[in-house]
């Protein structure tokens, strides 16, 4: 970087439209202030005290038309600046279908990053260039705030429910990540940073991480199978024991008791483990246990990541020799 910079470098795809928006709303605040002010001092000036202006009637034309023109020129510019705002962030919201996972879990005072491939890293993201990343982020305590300043993206990370974020790198390098919102005592020591490679080198990197062995799939079918889930929802459960069943269960609806119709996404797995009481399937007896304590936030993100496993076509058949799951 050279010279002066309004902001941090734009190294996201992302970055430039809001920067565009951003300048483009101080520049119109900015426009209306200069004209609201030059207004105040004219009309201050020219209808002081005992001068000699006209205060008499005022044209027709300035009453009307001109009073009809402003306000409707107000309305289509702020229906503007809505449309652009709210396309800018329903982009933002919206990960493509083919977008990398990592999951985040945030805690005071320090990110906790996981990769598909099921490595590590605490306070430091690996991503590859040009490639979109989406996070699937929780909190094990309070309310965080995953801010990456240099790609103009910043998502609340809160706990008991999974948020979602996404961005494409642009540049390579190193950017900073903070924390962006107040979690306590180490809050503003909470941060790490975001490191963009080439392809190739995230790869290389990837396969030379200590935890790679062991995806984060496998690790939740470990859990899986630690925890004697497949007691009840696997295919051999016993007779009298009904659970549903897990098998392209992800992305399906799922009726509930109470009538509700919800979608099976990370959220809803996440509550049907931790307070299976208030998810109440049709059709089976509410008899699961929570199992809050005995899995940890990154455990939740495994069991899922494994249920999901189990409903893709292609890892179906490997993933039920593994662990036997119905
Ligand atoms: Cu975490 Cu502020």
């Amino acid at each position: 970087m050279s010279g002066f910079s309004l902001g941090p470098e734009q190294a996201s795809a992302g970055a430039k439209g809001v920067d565009t928006l951003f300048l483009g709303i101080v520049g119109l605040s900015v426009l209306i202030v200069v004209v609201v002010t030059g207004l105040i001092v004219a009309f201050a000036v020219r209808y002081r005290r005992g001068s000699t202006a006209n205060r008499g009637e005022m044209p027709a034309v300035v009453s009307r038309e001109f009073e009809v023109g402003w306000t409707a020129g107000a309305l289509f510019l702020a229906l503007f600046i809505f449309w652009f705002a709210s396309s800018s962030q329903l982009q933002a919201i919206t990960p493509p279908k083919n977008a990398m996972e990592i999951h985040v879990v945030a805690k005071q005072w320090m990110w906790k990053l996981q990769h598909p491939s099921g490595a590590r890293e605490i306070d430091a993201l690996h991503v590859p260039l040009g490639v979109p990343v989406k996070l699937i982020m929780t909190s094990q305590d309070t309310i965080h705030d995953f801010y990456v300043p240099a790609f103009r993206m910043k998502q609340d990370v809160l706990p008991g429910r999974y948020t979602q974020t996404w961005f494409t790198a642009t540049k390579l390098g190193t950017f900073p990540l903070r924390c962006a919102e107040y979690c306590g005592t180490d809050h503003s020591a909470m941060g790490g940073e975001i490191v963009v490679m080439q392809p190739e080198d995230y790869a290389r990197w990837t396969t030379a991480q200590p935890l790679a062995a062991v995806n984060l799939a496998g690790q939740g079918s470990q859990l899986y199978a630690g925890l004697g889930c497949a007691a009840c929802h696997g295919a051999g459960a016993a007779a009298g024991i009904a659970a549903p069943g897990l098998k392209g269960l992800y992305g399906e609806s799922v009726a509930l008791a109470d009538g509700r119709l919800v979608t099976a996404d990370e959220d809803y797995l996440r509550q049907a483990i931790v307070s299976p009481e208030k998810v109440p399937v049709a059709g089976y007896p509410q008899s699961m246990p929570s199992y809050a304590k005995a899995v940890d936030e990154q455990g939740l993100v495994a069991l899922i990541a494994y249920i999901r496993v189990l409903s893709a076509p292609t890892a179906r058949s490997h993933a039920q020799q593994t662990a036997g799951a119905g």
